[in-house]
């Protein structure tokens, strides 16, 4: 019989897409495991996700929910360890500006109790960890599908706590099948330009278009590493049945398939020209600064009290040194067993990107108005 898929942070982005196309894939079991501190915030999760995946229409005894805290030791108390057979382990604290206790107790110590609860499963095949290509850190050169070191350092307590769970996984699952998928950051849904969840980069986008980002750190030639949301499950999904030996996949499109960062400013500020708003307020392009100058201006806002400049500076300052580097991420071993690769044109994705954030206000707009 075809053992549990037990999936932690299900609910979040990443993992609402790969529990759907689980759902609509496979006939296997998945016990769906949510962060809860109270039974109503529970029953809340489990109704919101049970319309998302549109449950109600489905085989409801395929879909168990779990809910506990990374955090606490015994999260995973509630679930038979012996009917999982796959763990795919999602769930993290993603704020690139997190403080470092908060990182380390939900990333590196939850995947630690993740790994313990693995070592009961009798039944697991293997237990796939989500990462992210920081966790590669200030390394610049070629990051291969290989554990790292972190000798480089890192630009945030983020990137850190996903190296420190790549090493204990690494360290810890001894006997245990393993895989680490480290996923670049998600600029859309799809090819469409869609975006359901911001991030940094979309604040950053925002910025740049209401003109309170004037200068903005990094050399135009780095490329950035920004992928589909499609893409990143996609590639979940086939490390998850590829079943080769344990091992690092790197879900990135190759560094020519990649825009650089001058490119992605050039192509934001076309795309925004075309709203007749944005033009009327004559904005010009940020100036690139040097990192020094960066940190300067980052120190001489940091006394402006709440202000938006403020505010602007310290939304770009948690990621601001890896604008600066160059990395030349390999995909070939993700390359073997994923179905189809076809990476989107990296100006189309940017432009499709930048249209929809205009049309829907950066979200605030209820539906897109179509222009
Ligand atoms: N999206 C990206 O661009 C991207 C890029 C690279 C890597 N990744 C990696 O992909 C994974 C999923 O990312 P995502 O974008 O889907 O993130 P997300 O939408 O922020 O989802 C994170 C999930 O983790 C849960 N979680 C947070 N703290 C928890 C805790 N203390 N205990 C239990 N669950 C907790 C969240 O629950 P609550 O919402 O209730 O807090 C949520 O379900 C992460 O490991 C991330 O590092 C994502």
């Amino acid at each position: 019989m075809v053992g549990a898929r037990l999936i932690t942070g299900s609910d979040g982005y990443l993992g609402s897409r790969v529990t759907k196309t689980l759902l609509e894939s496979t006939d296997a079991q998945l016990f769906l495991w949510v962060r809860a501190s109270s039974s109503s915030e529970f029953e809340q999760k489990k109704n919101s996700m049970t319309d998302i995946l549109d449950l109600r229409s489905k085989d409801l005894r395929r879909v168990e929910f779990y809910s506990g805290n990374l955090t606490e030791d015994g999260c995973f108390a509630t679930i038979d360890p012996t009917a999982v057979s796959n763990i795919i382990h999602l769930a993290a604290v993603t704020r690139f500006n997190v403080d470092e206790e908060t990182a380390r107790s939900v990333n590196l110590e939850g995947t630690a109790r993740v790994i313990e609860f693995a070592k009961n499963c009798r039944n697991l095949e293997r237990l796939c960890h989500v990462s992210t290509v920081y966790a590669s850190g200030k390394r610049s050169g070629v990051i291969d599908e290989t554990p790292v070191t972190g000798s480089d350092g890192f630009a945030n307590h983020y990137e850190r706590s996903k190296w420190a769970a790549e090493a204990e996984l690494i360290d810890k699952c001894v006997g245990i099948p393993w895989s680490i998928v480290r996923v670049a950051t998600v600029l859309a849904d799809d090819v469409t330009g869609q975006v359901s969840q911001q991030n940094a980069v979309h604040n950053t986008l925002k910025l740049l278009y209401y003109g309170l980002l004037s200068v903005i750190p990094g050399d135009a030639s780095t490329p950035l590493y920004l992928v589909t949301g499609e893409f990143a499950a996609d590639a979940v999904i086939a490390v998850l049945r590829s079943g080769e030996d344990s091992g690092v996949y790197n879900a990135a499109y190759k560094r020519n398939q990649c825009i650089t960062l001058g490119d992605f400013v050039d192509t934001a500020f076309a795309t925004f020209e075309t709203d007749s708003s944005f033009k009327k307020r004559r904005i010009l392009k940020p100036l690139y600064a040097d990192i020094s100058s960066f940190s300067m201006l980052s120190e001489a806002v940091t006394g402006f009290g709440d202000g938006i400049m403020k505010q602007a500076v310290s939304s770009v300052s948690p990621f601001a040194e890896q604008l600066f580097i160059d990395k030349d991420v390999k995909n070939d071993r993700l390359l073997k067993i994923l179905p189809h690769y076809n990476p989107p044109d990296a100006r189309d994705l940017v432009a499709k990107t930048c249209q929809y954030l205009i049309q829907t206000k950066w979200g605030r707009a209820s539906e897109v108005v179509s222009s």
